[in-house]
C-alpha cells in the first residue's frame, strides 16, 4: 500500500521560500535577473518564489526530458526552449529537486551556450546521497540526505504534484 508520510509542512515551505526570495532580491539588486523554471516539477515553487522576490525580474520556462529510467543520465532532450533572449542576462535556474545533478548539469551547459552574464541554481530540495555531477545549488530551501518525496510540484509517475506540502513516499 502506498503511504504518504508528512515531511515538510506548508508553513515550513512558506518560511523558507520567503527567506530565499529575500536573499535573491538582495544578491540580484543590480543585475538583470531572469528566473528560468525547469518544467514540470518547478512550477509550484516558481509561482511562490517569484512573489517573494521584490526586485524587477523576468520569468521563462525550459522543458527537458531525461532519456533514462529511474535515474537520469545527463543525456537530456530539450522539449521547450526559453522564449526570451538570455544573452547578457543573469540566469537563475529554478528546479524542484537536485538528485544526481545530471539534469541540471546538462541544462546549465546549454544555458551557458546562450551567452548569459551569469548562471546560478536555486532548488527547493537539495538531495545529496546520489549526487554524481560536479554541481551544487547556489540557493536551496531544504536539504535531504535520501528518500523519495512528493508534493508541492514533485511527482511520482505524474501524481501528487497538487499536494500543498511535502511527503515521504513509501511504496
Ligand atoms: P537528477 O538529474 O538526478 O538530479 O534528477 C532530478 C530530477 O529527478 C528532478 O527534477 C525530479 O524530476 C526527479 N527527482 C529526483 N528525486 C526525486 C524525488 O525525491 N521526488 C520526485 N522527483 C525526484
Ligand atoms: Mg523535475
Amino acid at each position: 500500500m502506498t503511504q504518504l508520510i508528512p515531511m515538510i509542512s506548508q508553513g515550513e515551505i512558506r518560511t523558507e521560500v520567503k527567506k530565499t526570495g529575500q536573499q535573491i532580491s538582495l544578491h540580484y539588486r543590480d543585475k538583470n535577473l531572469v528566473l528560468v523554471g525547469i518544467l514540470k516539477g518547478s512550477f509550484v515553487f516558481l509561482a511562490d518564489l517569484t512573489r517573494e522576490i521584490t526586485i524587477d525580474h523576468e520569468i521563462d520556462l525550459i522543458g527537458v526530458s531525461s532519456y533514462s529510467g529511474t535515474s537520469s543520465t545527463g543525456t537530456i532532450k530539450l522539449t521547450k526552449k526559453p522564449d526570451l533572449d538570455l544573452e547578457g542576462k543573469d540566469i537563475l535556474l529554478v528546479e524542484d529537486i537536485v538528485d544526481t545533478g545530471n539534469t541540471l548539469s546538462a541544462i546549465k551547459a546549454y544555458i551557458e551556450s546562450l551567452h548569459p552574464a551569469s548562471v546560478k541554481i536555486c532548488t527547493l530540495i537539495n538531495k545529496h546521497e546520489r549526487r554524481q555531477a560536479d554541481i551544487d545549488a547556489d540557493y536551496a530551501c531544504f536539504s535531504l540526505e535520501k528518500g523519495f518525496i512528493v508534493g508541492y510540484g514533485l511527482d511520482y509517475n505524474e501524481l501528487y504534484r497538487n499536494l500543498p506540502a511535502i511527503f515521504d513516499l513509501k511504496l
